[in-house]
């Protein structure tokens, strides 16, 4: 049994990658595991000021719910992050998250995290993904994250059209096979 913690970041609360991301909890969950969300959109957090009063081992100098998430992450044996796809990256509420990884990067680095992306995009080119991909790719690179599996939802732009496609069952697969 792992703790899974789910990083929601988009302003629809009901919205395309939140679909995905309940697709996968579902899964995760009849697998027997136990799943927390974190939902940046809505929490308070404000953007890393690389002031570097914390020598990126902490504490932030800043008191919001970054406090709070460090906790739930460092008690995590799984992160899994949440996105609609905004200008071919990550939603500014994701990114606000990962950036304040600087003030525990070390802490976080060794604990061998095992992650997923769960991505909605209104396109469906070949292209649409690949700097996304490529991104988080590099994060679990140099952050030692184990990569469980990405759900890169193409044609994901609403949520009827992202009832329509593969990726709500390939999220549902993803949380299962854990
Ligand atoms: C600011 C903004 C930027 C976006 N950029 C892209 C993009 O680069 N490529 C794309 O395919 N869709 C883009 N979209 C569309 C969303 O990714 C898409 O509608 C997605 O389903 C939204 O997911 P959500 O309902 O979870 O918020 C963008 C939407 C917004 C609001």
């Amino acid at each position: 049994m792992m703790n899974i913690l789910v990083i929601e970041s988009s302003p629809h609360k009901k919205g395309s990658s939140n679909l995905l991301a309940e697709q996968f909890m579902k899964g995760a969950k009849e697998a027997g595991h136990q799943v927390a969300v974190f939902d940046a959109a809505r929490a308070n957090l404000h953007p890393c000021l690389g002031c570097e009063a914390c020598g990126m081992s902490g504490p932030c100098c800043q008191k919001d719910d970054m406090a709070e998430l460090r906790e739930q992450i460092l008690s995590a044996d799984m992160m899994v992050f949440v996105t609609p796809l905004y200008y071919f990256g990550m939603s500014a509420q994701l990114k606000t998250v990962i950036d304040r990884f600087y003030s525990f990067n070390g802490a976080l680095t060794g604990k061998n995290l095992k992650t997923a992306l769960i991505v909605a995009a209104w396109d469906d080119k070949d292209w649409t993904m690949k700097d996304i991909k490529s991104h988080y790719e590099t994060l679990c690179r140099y952050l030692h994250f184990r990569d469980q599996g990405q759900v890169l939802g193409c044609g994901c732009g609403t949520v009827s059209m992202t009832k329509g496609t593969r990726y709500p069952k390939q999220a549902y697969e993803l949380g299962k096979s854990l």
